[in-house]
């Protein structure tokens, strides 16, 4: 039987109607929740996330404050942007986006924003957080596979997990959500032995490695969860995930399409953390 589509473009949708909802009774209550985004350089895969954002802002009811910067700031100019937004009342949440240019030194920037503002939990204090289990802001990309699992209805207790990729930004805070679930985790990556065989494991996949179509559906175990975090343009054009859809979708029970799956949920979670941070600030 094929896989049931899990998708992302329509349980995002409920979440930021949900967040509306919310930040709307909020404004009644004279908080405003405002997201500062800053893009340094003009890559267009860049471009493309910060309006996306933006756009989910103003969804919402969130503030959104720009910073587009050219490719030569220098990092004392971004350093000192981020400094003047830590202290700005009107900014519950600092999003830099990622990559920055070669001469700035992205994990500088990323321990200059206050943890209390940093809604991507990057921050070493919220990485923390996260890892003992209290986290304030969980990470957005890896909290959305999480949303999309529990719409799977699938627990993860006990379950195998296996986390393919080991990036900070998505394997590596996955791996403790999942693990946070009670999930028995394995985390593989580029050095991983019989990668396949690993995979076949999995009851719940994720694949975050940025290699298109990496995972066959022979690679995927007979109704198997599989969560495709991949995002990657090919050169006709077109948009894949690290999963292989059309073999995948013959062996899973549920998966997520690229695009329309793990992508929208990322951005939600963002908002989810903007708001959050909002009521943090305001003793909520
Ligand atoms: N670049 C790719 N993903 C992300 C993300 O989740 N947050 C930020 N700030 N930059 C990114």
């Amino acid at each position: 039987m094929e896989a049931k589509i899990l998708s992302g473009k329509d349980l995002s949708a409920k979440v930021k109607e949900q967040l509306k909802q919310e930040v709307g009774s909020m404004r009644e209550n004279g908080i405003i929740p405002g997201l500062a985004v800053i893009i340094v350089g003009d890559d267009p895969a860049s471009r493309i996330y910060v309006n996306n954002k933006k756009k989910a802002c103003r969804e919402i009811g969130i503030e959104s404050y720009e910073y587009a910067l050219s490719e030569e700031t220098s990092e004392a100019e971004l350093l000192e942007l981020v400094e003047k937004l830590n202290q700005d009342n009107k900014v519950s949440g600092i999003l830099v986006q990622l990559p920055l240019p070669r001469h700035i030194n992205e994990e500088k920037v990323i321990l200059a924003i206050c943890p209390e503002k940093d809604v991507d939990a990057f921050h070493p204090v919220n990485v923390g957080k996260i890892m003992i289990g209290k986290p304030d802001f969980l990470p957005c990309t890896p909290a959305g596979v999480m949303e999309l699992i529990e719409e799977s209805g699938v627990d993860v207790a006990g379950k195998e997990c296996v986390v393919v990729g080991r990036s900070n930004i998505v394997g590596k805070p996955q791996s403790m959500l999942l693990l946070a679930k009670h999930g028995t985790v394995t985390i593989c990556h580029s050095k991983t032995k019989n990668l396949d065989e690993v995979c076949r494991r999995a009851d719940i996949l994720v694949v975050a490695v940025g290699k298109p179509e990496l995972v066959k559906g022979s690679s995927i175990k007979p109704g198997a969860v599989v969560l495709d975090v991949g995002m990657n343009r090919l050169e006709n054009k077109k948009v894949v995930g690290d999963v292989e859809f059309s073999s995948a979708k013959e062996v899973a029970s549920y998966i997520t399409p690229v695009p329309g799956g793990v992508g929208p949920m990322t951005i939600a979670m963002l908002m989810k953390n903007t708001v959050k941070a909002a009521k943090l600030q305001n003793g909520k």
